[in-house]
């Protein structure tokens, strides 16, 4: 295969990317794909080793500012870009840190009876129709609820959430994103002004609050650390939900032994993680210096990715990696990352899908696909993995 002529935006190979995966897998673990026209070629691992080395190599680096000095400046990078998730050491610790204590496991933990109300308020809103969107009813919305409760956004503001985060992460939607990072951008300094006034008992307050070593976030860290934890929390935890849903409804014999056995929800969140996951892509990483790497010669300055969905595929790490299997006992999956930068929010993620998807069988126990797999679109974002739809019968 000409891994160069590979069209990784086009519905084709959205339809079904494993396929391709497998044979390049075979020759190119680490290869040169053509991402944008305009742009150089990019580097891309596809095998499970060499995803895990790029990941946990920090001659691979994210800061902008430091792959493009005098291009890229504080003054021309967004803030979302100048938050951990684009950050190198020793910065990245300090990003990192001040964010991480919003994020124990105590905390999340806290959220569950929360969640679990979320999760029956919707399913109950979806028992007035025979069929769904399982998307916009159920797993849409339950993580933007989350995620504002979390940061402290009023209720009657959460709408407005829904709709920039959609913009915000869908290259569909290109032609709105300025505006609406704007619109967002104003919210949030009135919000954030509000809660300097009067802080409350929520993420926003403590983020404001935040103190470590005697070091503040600044005031754009601070837009950009909500902004990444609005786009990084919500769309991959609604696909976590919905990629989850259709495993279990094209494999019956599966979704069977977890209506049997609920318990064996925490390792089927895992299982669709490996083997659907709703990242198919890290994000961007930058070549430090030139090196070999993998047998391949890197040039300082050179763009790399990771395909995180093929390592979940990979039969080196994975037995019978095409098979669904909610049992399986080693899953070392790499749908959270790895190293410095592995998901901050994974702790959040698995419990708002364990419980979505616990509550919904529980709700409607003969849920049932309304569209052949084949009928299915898969949508056009570059790193979410994710449909369009998911049409579902209730009963
Ligand atoms: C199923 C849901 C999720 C998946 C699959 C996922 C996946 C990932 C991945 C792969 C990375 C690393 C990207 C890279 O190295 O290029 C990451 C980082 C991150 N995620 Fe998640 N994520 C999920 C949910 C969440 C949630 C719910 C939050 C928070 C509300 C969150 C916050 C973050 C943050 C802040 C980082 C940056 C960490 C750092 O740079 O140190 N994620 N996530």
């Amino acid at each position: 295969m000409n891994i160069k002529s590979l069209d990784l935006f086009s519905q084709k190979f959205h339809q079904n990317p494993y396929e391709y995966y497998e044979q390049i897998r075979l020759h190119e673990p680490f290869a040169k794909v053509k991402l944008y026209t305009e742009a150089p070629d990019s580097w891309m691992a596809f095998t499970y080793e060499a995803a895990e080395a790029v990941l946990k190599d920090e001659r691979f680096i994210k800061d902008m500012r430091t792959v493009f000095p005098g291009e890229m400046t504080d003054e021309n990078v967004p803030p979302i870009s100048q938050t951990m998730l684009f950050a190198d050491p020793p910065n990245h610790r300090r990003l990192r840190s001040l964010v991480q204590s919003g994020f124990t496991p105590k905390k999340i933990m806290s959220l569950s009876g929360r969640i679990e109300e979320i999760a029956r308020e919707q399913a109950k809103r979806m028992k007035e129709h025979e069929t769904v969107d399982f998307i916009e009813t159920y797993a849409f919305p339950i993580p933007i609820i989350v995620i504002c409760e979390l940061l402290g956004v009023p209720q009657e503001d959460q709408l407005d959430f829904q709709r920039w985060s959609n913009v915000l992460v869908d290259i569909n939607e290109a032609s709105q994103y300025d505006e609406v990072l704007m619109e967002f951008m104003m919210y949030l300094e009135k919000l954030i002004h509000n809660r300097r006034q009067s802080p409350q008992n929520d993420l926003l307050s403590h983020l404001i609050q935040a103190e470590e070593d005697g070091d503040k976030l600044t005031a754009t860290e601070l837009y950009g650390v909500v902004m990444l934890l609005i786009v990084a929390g919500h769309e991959t935890t609604v696909n976590l939900i919905s990629n989850g849903l259709l495993a279990l409804l094209t494999h019956p014999d599966q979704l069977a032994l977890l209506k049997n056995d609920p318990s064996l929800i925490s390792k089927a969140i895992d299982e669709f993680l490996r083997y659907n996951g709703p990242v198919e892509f890290s994000t961007d990483r930058w070549a430090r210096e030139s090196f070999t790497f993998m047998g391949q010669q890197v040039q300082k300055g050179d763009h790399v990715i990771v395909s995180l969905a093929s390592t979940g595929r990979d039969p080196e790490v994975f037995s019978h990696p095409e098979k669904l299997d909610i049992t399986r006992e080693k899953n070392p999956h790499l749908a959270f990352g790895k190293g410095i930068h592995y998901c901050l929010g994974a702790p959040l993620a698995r419990l708002e899908g364990e419980i979505a998807i616990r509550v919904l069988l529980e709700e409607f126990p003969n849920v049932g696909l309304v569209a052949n797999l084949s009928d299915l679109e898969w949508r056009q974002s570059f790193i979410i993995r994710g449909l369009k739809e998911l049409p579902i019968r209730l009963a």
